[in-house]
């Protein structure tokens, strides 16, 4: 792998500092203006002024590459993610628009249910597949790293099925990917009538297996209204921590069940979706380290009005940090320059708010912030060109990608217009 000396970055957001970010500190992005990094292998070995950076032994050795006067900033955190999925649900989008709803059509046997049949007739051949296609957009998006979860499978078979396919896929192809297990997406069809049956096969039969089959570090439970109750996420959750995976949580989506409590008391990393907490929900979240996850795309995905009070949350001194939820139900995106988009002009952040929300908030939230999240040196060689002169570009302009060049460790693993 040679040495790549990069300059042309007509503003470097270096996101250098504190971690994770809070209040104020959201907006600070280690700007640098024409900036340079070093890289050696897969890490950064030098980053700030260009004129510095030139100038160091190393550097002379190295392979140049010029980005021409581009925004550069670290590979976006994607980290929450359902990746490996069949079809997509199209029908049910067609429905929603003429007036049904989410629940309504999970109810008659449609939702994630759906997904799961035809998860269990996908071959593991053909959801690797897809899933690559996949990746290699997250990267063109300029996404470096990301979370996904399982989900889909909802019976040990195929649960293991997704799971194995991460595992395979992270050694495969460039991205890092960290995998949750969430073998609580919704009851299974075959518990219907027993959900508290498969709660307890959770608890004492896969979770357990699956953290000493080393197929995930984090367990996930959908806590919600047609979903898993407060009760129920709380068994399974903590089945999850005594055996090392620490706690995620889809919380308070779609209707306010005590989730984003739960996740305080449990310490979880994050709490995920948070649309409709409270005052108190706000207050609490802020005093702890759990990292609030907004997911933008699922209500403008499904048309709904009320969104998670980001800027509330930002103002209270919460970590924020926003993502994808790339899936086929409620937010069929992979791009993360799309999701700054709605942060900013749905959720009110700022873009430096959004940014800082996109790569070291959610790092930290996977516990990878020693590794990426922010260009200093020691960190992983992860990043994205944009063709734009001004990092506010990047928000302001939607429904375009302008990522047109992208690193990780070390390897170039896209390029356009270069
Ligand atoms: O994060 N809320 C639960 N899970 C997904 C939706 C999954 C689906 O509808 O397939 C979410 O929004
Ligand atoms: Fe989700």
């Amino acid at each position: 792998m040679p040495d790549w000396l990069i300059t042309g970055c007509s503003q470097l957001l270096t996101l250098r500092g504190s971690v994770p970010r809070r209040g104020r500190a959201l907006r600070e992005l280690g700007l640098v203006q024409d900036g340079a990094l070093l890289v050696r292998g897969d890490r950064i070995v030098a980053v700030g002024r260009r004129r510095r950076v030139e100038r160091l032994r190393e550097a002379r050795r190295a392979e140049k590459l010029d980005l021409g006067g581009r925004v550069v900033l670290p590979g976006f955190v994607d980290s929450h993610t359902h990746l490996i999925f069949p079809g997509s649900r199209a029908d049910e989008y067609e429905q929603r628009i003429a007036g049904k709803t989410y629940e309504q059509i999970a109810r008659s046997g449609g939702g994630i249910r759906a997904t799961v049949g035809a998860l269990r007739r996908a071959s593991h051949k053909a959801l690797s597949d897809r899933a690559n296609l996949h990746l290699r957009e997250f990267a063109a998006h300029g996404t470096t790293t990301l979370e996904a979860k399982s989900g889909y499978g909802l019976d040990w078979k195929n649960e293991v099925k997704i799971l194995t396919i991460l595992q395979q896929l992270h050694g495969e192809q460039p991205l890092d990917i960290v995998q949750t297990f969430m073998g609580a997406h919704v009851v299974p069809p075959e518990f219907r009538k027993r959900p508290n049956s498969f709660v307890e096969l959770l608890a004492r039969g896969w979770i357990p297996a699956v953290a000493m089959a080393g197929l995930a570090e984090f367990c996930d439970v959908f806590c919600d209204r047609g979903a898993f109750t407060l009760e129920q996420a709380r068994r399974i959750l903590a089945a999850g921590r005594a055996c090392g995976l620490v706690p995620r949580i889809h919380a308070e989506q779609l209707s306010h069940l005590g989730a984003a409590r739960l996740a305080i008391e449990l310490q979880a990393a994050s709490a995920d979706h948070l649309d409709m907490i409270d005052r108190d929900d706000i207050r609490a979240l802020s005093a702890s380290n759990v990292v609030c996850t907004l997911l933008p795309g699922c209500s403008f995905h499904l048309g709904t009005a009320r969104c998670a009070p980001a800027r509330a949350l930002i103002d209270a001194g919460a970590i924020v940090a926003i993502a994808t939820d790339f899936n086929p139900g409620t937010s069929p995106t992979l791009s993360m320059s799309m999701i700054l988009s709605l942060a900013c002009a749905q959720l009110r952040m700022t873009p430096a708010e959004a940014i800082s929300a996109a790569t070291i908030n959610p790092a930290y939230s996977l516990r990878w912030h020693g590794r990426v999240g922010s260009l200093e040196v020691g960190k992983y060689a992860d990043f994205a060109a944009f063709d734009v002169a001004d990092y506010r570009e990047i928000p302001y302009y939607f429904g375009v990608n302008l990522c047109s060049w992208t690193m990780k460790r070390g390897a170039v693993i896209h390029s356009r217009n270069l």
